[in-house]
Formats: C-alpha cells, sequence, structure tokens
C-alpha cells in the first residue's frame, strides 16, 4: 500500500526551485522577463537586448549593448573539426537531430578546460552557446539541402546574420528582406525563456549534478523536440495543412473532442496558461504584419487557422477546459511566411530558447547551496516480502 515511503513532492529539490528570471501568471495570461511584460519587450527590444535583460537581469545601455553584442558575435565560429562532424549524419537527418549531436559535442571542445564554478567560465559558455547555435542551426540545414556552409559574418545583427547563414549561396548576393529579419528576430524574443517549462527543466536537472553547459542544452533540445513540446509549431503546421480548408474544421475539432487516437489540435492548450498564451497573441499580430508587408495578406492556412481558433473558442470542450491558442499555433506560419521550412520550426525554436537556457543553468550553478536534483516517485508496488521457497534453487 501506498505510505509505506514518504512522498516528497519537490521535483528538482534544490535550492534552485527559486527563480528570479521569468514570471508566468497563467489565470491571467502574464509573462514577465526579468519583470518586463512580453508585449513591450517585443515591441521596444531586438533580441540580444533580451539576451542582456536574462543573463544580467537589465536591459542593457547602449554601451553595455555593444560591447556583450561584440562578445557574443567573436564565439559565432565553430571549430572547423566541428563542421566535420556533420558529415557522419544521414542527409536526412531531421535538423533537430543533428543539433542534439552537434551541440553535446561542443563538450569535447571545452569542457576539460571548464570551471562551472567560475563566474568568467559559465559567462565564457554562455557567450558560445548563444553565438553557436545560429551557425549549428544554419549548417544542418545547409547540410540537409545539400549546399555548402555559410560562415557567420559579423557586421550583421543576430536574426540577419542567421538568415545569411540559411539562404546566402555563394554564388548570389544575399540581402535579408528587414521585415523578415524584424518578425524573426520577434519570434526569438517569444521564445527565449518559459521558466520552468520541460526543456528548461531538463537543463536545470542535467545541470545539477555538475554536468557542463553544452551537454545541459543538448538534453535541453532533446526534450525540446517532442511534439508536446517545442515539436508543437511543425506538428501544428502540418495538422493545418491536412486540414486544409475551412469546410473541414469541424471534422478535426470533433476528433479531438472525442480523442480518436488520443487527438490533439497542435498549439493548443497549455500545462500553465488557463487563457490566452500572450505569445500567442503577439505571433498572431506578427503574422498578421509579416503577411501584409509581403503582399500575402490572403495566406491559405493563416486564415484557417483563425477560424480554426474561432470556431474552437466558443466550443465548451474547448472553453471548460480553457484550452487556448499557444505560443506554437501561429510562429509555424509565421515561419513559413518567412520562407523557413517546417522541418526548421523547432530547431528555431532551440536556437532562441538557449538563452533561457543557459540563463536558468547559470543562475542554478551560481547559487553555492544548490544540490543535485533528486525527484521521487510515490511507489504503488509490492510491499517488501520474501522470495518463495519453491523458488530458491
Ligand atoms: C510549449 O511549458 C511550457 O512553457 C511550454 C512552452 C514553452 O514556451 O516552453 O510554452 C512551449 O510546449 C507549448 C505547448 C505546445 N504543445 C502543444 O500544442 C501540443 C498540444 N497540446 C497538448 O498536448 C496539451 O495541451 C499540453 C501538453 C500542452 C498541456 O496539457 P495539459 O494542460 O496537461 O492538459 P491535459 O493533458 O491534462 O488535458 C486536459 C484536458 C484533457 O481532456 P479531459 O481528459 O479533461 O477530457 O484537455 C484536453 C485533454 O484531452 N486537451 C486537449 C488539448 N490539450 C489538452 N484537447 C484537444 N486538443 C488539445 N491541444
Amino acid at each position: 500500500q501506498s505510505g509505506l515511503f514518504t512522498y516528497d513532492p519537490g521535483f528538482l529539490s534544490t535550492a534552485s526551485n527559486n527563480s528570479s528570471i521569468t514570471f508566468i501568471d497563467g489565470d491571467e495570461g502574464i509573462l514577465l522577463y526579468r519583470g518586463y511584460p512580453i508585449e513591450q519587450l517585443a515591441l521596444h527590444c531586438d533580441f540580444i537586448d533580451v539576451c542582456y535583460l536574462l543573463l544580467q537581469g537589465e536591459l542593457p545601455m547602449p554601451e553595455q549593448k555593444s560591447e556583450f553584442d561584440h562578445a557574443i558575435k567573436n564565439h559565432s565560429m565553430l571549430h572547423e573539426q566541428l563542421v566535420r562532424f556533420y558529415s557522419g549524419f544521414r542527409r536526412d537527418a531531421h535538423p533537430m537531430a543533428v543539433m542534439v549531436g552537434v551541440v553535446g559535442a561542443l563538450s569535447a571542445f571545452y569542457h576539460d578546460a571548464l570551471n562551472i564554478s567560475d563566474p568568467v567560465h559559465r559567462e565564457q559558455s554562455a557567450f558560445r552557446l548563444i553565438a553557436k547555435l545560429p551557425t549549428i542551426t544554419a549548417m544542418a540545414y545547409k547540410y540537409n539541402i545539400g549546399q555548402p556552409f555559410v560562415y557567420p559574418q559579423n557586421h550583421l545583427s543576430y536574426a540577419e546574420n542567421f538568415l545569411h547563414m540559411m539562404f546566402s549561396v555563394p554564388t548570389e548576393k544575399y540581402e535579408a528582406n528587414p521585415v523578415i529579419v524584424r518578425a524573426l528576430d520577434r519570434i526569438l524574443i517569444l521564445h527565449a525563456d518559459h521558466e520552468q517549462n520541460a526543456s528548461t527543466s531538463t537543463v536545470r536537472l542535467a545541470g545539477s549534478s555538475g554536468a557542463n553547459p553544452f551537454a545541459c542544452v543538448s538534453a535541453g533540445i532533446s526534450c525540446l523536440w517532442g511534439p508536446a513540446h517545442g515539436g508543437a509549431n511543425e506538428a501544428c503546421l502540418r495538422m493545418l495543412e491536412e486540414i486544409g480548408d475551412v469546410s473541414r474544421i469541424d471534422e478535426f475539432i470533433q476528433r479531438a473532442k472525442n480523442k480518436e487516437d488520443n487527438y490533439r489540435l497542435m498549439g493548443f492548450g497549455h500545462r500553465v496558461y488557463k487563457n490566452m498564451d500572450p505569445r500567442a497573441k503577439l505571433m498572431r499580430e506578427t503574422c498578421h504584419e509579416v503577411l501584409n508587408e509581403l503582399g500575402l495578406h490572403n495566406d491559405r492556412l493563416f486564415k484557417l487557422a483563425l477560424q480554426l481558433e474561432k470556431i474552437a473558442l466558443e466550443d465548451d470542450y474547448f472553453i471548460s477546459r480553457k484550452l487556448y491558442p499557444n505560443v506554437d499555433f501561429y510562429s509555424g506560419i509565421v515561419q513559413r511566411a518567412l520562407g523557413i521550412p517546417t522541418s526548421m520550426f523547432t530547431a528555431i525554436f532551440a536556437m532562441a530558447r538557449t538563452v533561457g537556457w543557459v540563463a536558468q543553468w547559470s543562475e542554478m550553478v551560481s547559487d553555492p547551496d544548490y544540490k543535485i536534483g533528486r525527484p521521487r516517485q510515490l511507489y504503488t508496488g509490492p510491499v517488501m516480502r520474501d522470495i518463495p521457497i519453491s523458488f530458491s534453487q
């Protein structure tokens, strides 16, 4: 019977259960990074501002920002031996499989000299991960399509540099559309951190054993990949493509309500938000802006998504369960409008979330009282018993 063992609900059971980085009020649909509302950050800041804020706790003054930006850019290249690592993957490997491998392999280059109790080492690891993730992510795409890798250009902004590494080719001049750059920068801001979601908890739990941050972020990427988490943006776009037309929305809503094969509307629902995810609202606005500015205002999937959201939010099944669109519902449509292939959506989520992962990891390991996470379980197996005589030889 249960009760034989004490049940410790404390998930991480370390000092790191507290954090001053991100606040979410799920009932009110509030999201703050270091106290600043996500709506204001998305409107007035760029991703480098937000990276500085998440790591340092304050928005950067101009000279702090340029120094920080320079430090990040200094680490944007990949060791050439790691570049060769890609050739070990199948050409059609999912980008997330490549990122799990390559980010984890960064440990082979930095682990030995790393002392995580040294704040300078922690900061350098954070810079390396934030700087290298766009290069690693873009290379995963280039490897998939058989095009040559494009090296980072440090005169470009973070978002522009990533687009350049993704889409430029040696034979043509490449200029990123400013509308696309701004939209991608906002997508990165909206995905940067989100309190103790599954992948951040994975990074913290891995880091609580003293594992190096590169291995911890690789573990976070693995967890984010799941369709119940970061993989939902890719799954949501595939769902919209499968629905195809507004006339079929009711059929899919019914499938979800009947739980056919545990079918769920991708991009709907959240463990914490029982109101609209503020990021979903901002993503929907970004969608509107980008599609209008790119002359795609009649985008079929966007109209389908708007209608699906409207119908679902009028349906008692969703209302009674407080199921609202989450960050993944519109992010796929925006990224598709930016010309980003569906297979890269979750990889870009991982690239953006890296700053949140390293900020949370750094906050934990810099706490002198943190201990290794050791979740407990409520034991429901047999009570203690002896092996029957008949069994023993
Ligand atoms: C992210 O944690 C984070 O912060 C994550 C994230 C971040 O930034 O890191 O915000 C990013 O992961 C967003 C979530 C992306 N995932 C999806 O969109 C996948 C589809 N959604 C789900 O599977 C689900 O909503 C979860 C996992 C996100 C949340 O599940 P909950 O809140 O634990 O809800 P539940 O599984 O307990 O379900 C409650 C009820 C059930 O029905 P009943 O048993 O009451 O009859 O709601 C139903 C579920 O069947 N339900 C859904 C549904 N989600 C829940 N029904 C249809 N469609 C859905 N999407």
